[in-house]
C-alpha cells in the first residue's frame, strides 16, 4: 500500500477544511442563520476536552448595533474588518463550567475542588476553551463559511459590556460569513514543514 493516502476525507474535504481555506477578510453579501450556527456547535461539541469539561460558550453578535458594539472593543486596526463581517462570534471561556458537571459527567469531589480554586478554573477554562475555538473553526468551514479569528481587542472591555454578571469572559472573536472569489486576506503565509515541526524519538 506504499504511496497509498493516510487520509479518510477526500480531497475536497481536506481543501474546504485547511488547506483551500484562507482567514478571510472579504465575505458574501450574505447572512449566517443562527439555525446553522447551532447545526456547527451540535458538530463541534463532541470535540475532546480536559475532563470532559466542554468550556466554550458563544455570543453571536447578527445586528449591526451589535457588531458595533464589539468593535468598539477591537484594536484600531481591527475595527473595520470586524464591521464587514456578516456575524461575529464572542468565543468565551465560562469559569463555572463545574456548574454543568451533571450534564458533562463531572464528580462531585471534583466539582468542590475546582469551585475552592478560581484561578484552575481561569487556566483550565481557557486551555479548553481555545481548544474547542479551534474544532469550531473547523466545523465553521465544514458548513461552507469563512471564518477570521481576531484576538486584538480589549478583552475586560468586551467583558465589562457583554459578560457583566456573568461567569463567561471573552478569548477570540470570530468574523464569520460566506466566502467570495476574493477572500481579501492577501498572499498566504508560509507553514512550518514537517521537517522542522516533527521529531522522532
Ligand atoms: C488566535 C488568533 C488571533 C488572531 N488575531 C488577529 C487579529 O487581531 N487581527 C487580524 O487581522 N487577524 C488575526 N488573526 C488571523 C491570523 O493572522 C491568520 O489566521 C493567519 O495569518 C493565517 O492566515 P490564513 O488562514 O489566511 O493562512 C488571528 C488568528 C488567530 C488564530
Amino acid at each position: 500500500m506504499e504511496g497509498m493516502s493516510p487520509f479518510i476525507l477526500d480531497d475536497d474535504a481536506r481543501e474546504a477544511l485547511f488547506v483551500g481555506a484562507r482567514s478571510n477578510l472579504k465575505f458574501a453579501d450574505r447572512p449566517v442563520s443562527m439555525d446553522t450556527i447551532i447545526e456547527v456547535w451540535d458538530l463541534i461539541k463532541w470535540g475532546p476536552t480536559a475532563n470532559n469539561t466542554v468550556p466554550l460558550r458563544l455570543v453571536a453578535a447578527t445586528s449591526d448595533d451589535a457588531r458595533a458594539r464589539i468593535s468598539s472593543h477591537a484594536a484600531e486596526g481591527n475595527r473595520a474588518k470586524l464591521k464587514a463581517a456578516p456575524l461575529i462570534l464572542v468565543a468565551a471561556r465560562d469559569e463555572r463550567f463545574h456548574d454543568h458537571f451533571a450534564v458533562t459527567g463531572g464528580t462531585e469531589t471534583a466539582a468542590a475542588r475546582f469551585d475552592a480554586d478560581p484561578e484552575a478554573r481561569t487556566r483550565f477554562s481557557h486551555t479548553n476553551a481555545m481548544l474547542q475555538t479551534g474544532y469550531l473553526i473547523l466545523g465553521l468551514r465544514s458548513a461552507g463559511l469563512a471564518v477570521r479569528p481576531v484576538g486584538g481587542f480589549d478583552r475586560a472591555g468586551v467583558d465589562a459590556d457583554v459578560f457583566a454578571d456573568s461567569p463567561w469572559r471573552s478569548e477570540v472573536l470570530l468574523l464569520v460569513g460566506y466566502p467570495t472569489d476574493d477572500h481579501g486576506a492577501g498572499d498566504r503565509k508560509g507553514r512550518i514543514d514537517a521537517t522542522a515541526a516533527i521529531r522522532e524519538i
